[in-house]
């Protein structure tokens, strides 16, 4: 099997940071010490950490702040902050996300900093009046918008873990908004793409507009988000739910018709929550309970294919393509039905992932003949109890692990900007079941489960992940992708532990994903060969072509000790190691 690399000649890139007063030329040799696409061999050097993230310039934050002595948390705090400035389309303090960590000596946490419905938030907020969903009411302007969660989740994290102060984390991101960074080609090309929309949200105009076309090297200077960044750098929490940038915010969802309040922004607390974890083979994961579907997913995804020989039949390979999607079209059912907010429902997590349940599960498809989405339907567990999120990984020098995805949820979230602070709202208001059945933007069908209710937060499938093998900290793992992160993370992680692949050939290699509906087999371009997609279309197997699937950032610890970085070239993302 040939494996697929795209290779990416990537640009010498010079920023220039005033540090504290002090003149600070960070060189972006991009070629000489980090990768954005290959590897150069699976044998690297970097032993004392690495970080990856969606942009060479959260990269190079994240990797200065290990480099000082910062932990893996103080890096996590200071790219979560960084790509807020330097990826608007996802990095953002206006959204939410999850952590999730694997200290050096084995301890596991996990932070929801997930969006919340506001008090004022109802069932049928987003239907007319014959019971419709209003599609673009959930989507576009404050409406759409849940009370953000990052900036709370970065406190928590720094109080819990962090090791550097404070303001020492959140300054390179405000550099960067005041001093600008140079744009890429794909942000460009984005920021071009959005215009009508941003101009007709944000009548007064935002950094993110300019008059004329984008280039790519042209500086993006957000001054009005380095000054809520000083809110923030300054209060901590309080920078940001509390005084001048609540104010702002509340302004802005009284001018677009949303309805947070200062008391939801001042009530919402992140949550510490116990890992989800499961065994495949001698592989420990450690991942995201809910209100993420992500963890649980891919658990029961992994025991669905466990007992099959994967190995033996090889990548790419019919019947490892047709038991993926089996597997696939079967817990997305049960995501459907059976996941939701716990502090709601009460989630059937252990019966979801009992290896029984599972097994019963896959037990009723054919080797011969697709099975029909309509005929699969969620299981009875026992104990009834848009496309653009971005993910980081990060090891430390002592070892300890963080895996991050946080979410605006659409690209640039509800294209809003909060006027005089410069941060985009989310729209992750779609992510609740707006009306149970009927589809969400990412054609994901909801029940009870994920209702919108007052203070409740909106069922995710981010599923950032670290792996254990035999007791040790093996990878670290997440993608954006919308419903395919989940099937994102599971193809990656099957690729290292399956099929050999180093971390930078298993993140760049071709994905596929089935979501039970619609019952189609997506596929990117070169997932699927020639031969393997006739023999699945012979069993009724309907395989659609799609764009680019997540954009997976991950690390591997290799049997040497040393750190081996994937960064998806799907996009700008790039690994650091030292
Ligand atoms: N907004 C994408 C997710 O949370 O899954």
């Amino acid at each position: 099997m040939q494996q697929i690399i795209r290779h990416r000649l990537v640009s010498k890139e010079r920023l220039f940071l005033k540090v504290n007063g002090f003149v600070l030329i960070a060189a972006f040799l991009l070629s000489g010490c980090a990768g954005s696409g290959p590897v150069k061999n699976s044998k690297s050097t970097y032993r004392n950490g690495m970080v990856v993230t969606a942009s060479p310039f959260a990269s190079k934050v994240g990797l200065d702040i290990l480099k000082k002595g910062g932990n893996a948390v103080d890096a996590a705090v200071a790219i979560q902050f960084a790509l807020a400035v330097v990826y608007p389309n996802a990095g953002n303090i206006g959204g939410g996300g999850f952590m999730v960590y694997r200290a050096a000596a084995g301890e596991t946490n996990t932070l929801d900093f997930r969006e919340k419905a506001g008090a004022a938030a109802s069932r049928d907020m987003y239907l007319d009046q014959s019971g419709a969903p209003i599609v673009d009411k959930s989507l576009y302007g404050p409406l759409a918008s849940g009370i953000p969660g990052s900036v709370a989740g970065m406190v928590a994290a720094h109080q819990k873990y962090g090791k550097l102060p404070w303001a020492k984390l959140v300054e390179p991101a405000i550099l960067l908004a005041r001093k600008g960074f140079p744009l890429s080609a794909q942000q460009a090309n984005e920021l071009n793409g959005l215009a009508a929309q941003l101009q007709q949200l944000n009548p007064d105009g935002t950094a993110l507009l300019k008059t004329g076309k984008w280039a790519p090297q042209d500086l993006l200077i957000q001054e009005e988000l380095a000054g809520t960044l000083e809110q923030i750098r300054d209060h901590g929490k309080a920078g940001f739910y509390e005084g001048k940038v609540a104010d702002q915010l509340i302004a802005e969802m009284k001018r677009g018709g949303g309805i947070l309040t200062k008391s939801d922004l001042q009530q919402y607390e992140a949550v510490w929550r116990k890992a989800i974890t499961g065994a495949y083979k001698q592989y420990q994961i450690i991942t995201m309970p809910p209100p993420s579907s992500g963890g649980i997913a891919l658990i029961q995804l992994l025991k669905s294919v466990e007992p099959y020989p994967l190995k033996r039949w090889g990548y790419q390979q019919d019947s490892t393509v047709q038991l993926m999607v089996e597997a696939e079209r079967r817990v997305y059912a049960d995501r459907a039905t059976h996941l939701g907010d716990p502090d709601f429902y009460q989630v059937p997590t252990q019966g979801l992932m009992a290896d029984q349940y599972v097994k019963d599960r896959m037990s009723s498809f054919n080797w011969s003949k697709a099975s029909l989405s309509s005929a699969v339907k969620a299981g009875e567990p026992k104990g009834k109890e848009h496309e653009e999120t971005t993910h980081f990984s990060i090891v430390d020098q002592a070892g300890n692990a963080v895996s991050v995805t946080t979410t605006l949820n659409g690209s640039y979230g509800a294209v809003v900007l909060v006027k005089g602070a410069g941060f985009l709202l989310n729209n992750e208001m779609d992510d609740f079941s707006v009306k149970p059945g009927a589809p969400n933007m990412y054609g994901l069908i909801g029940g009870e489960a994920n209702a919108i209710a007052p203070g409740k937060r909106m069922l995710s499938s981010m599923t950032p992940c670290i792996l254990e093998k035999d007791g040790k900290l093996f990878m670290v793992v997440g993608t954006p992708g919308g419903s395919t992160i989940i099937t994102s993370v599971f193809q990656t992680i099957l690729n290292v532990v399956e099929f050999d692949q180093n971390m930078q050939q298993a993140v760049s290699n071709k994905r596929f994903h089935h979501q039970w509906l619609p019952d189609l087999v997506y596929a990117e371009k070169g997932a699927i060969d020639s031969l393997t997609r006739l023999k699945l279309e012979s069993k009724g197997y309907k395989i659609e072509p799609r764009g680019p699937m997540g954009r997976v950032d991950a690390i591997l610890k290799t049997k040497d000790g040393s750190y081996q970085g994937g960064a998806d070239p799907r996009g700008d993302d790039q690994w650091l190691g030292w």
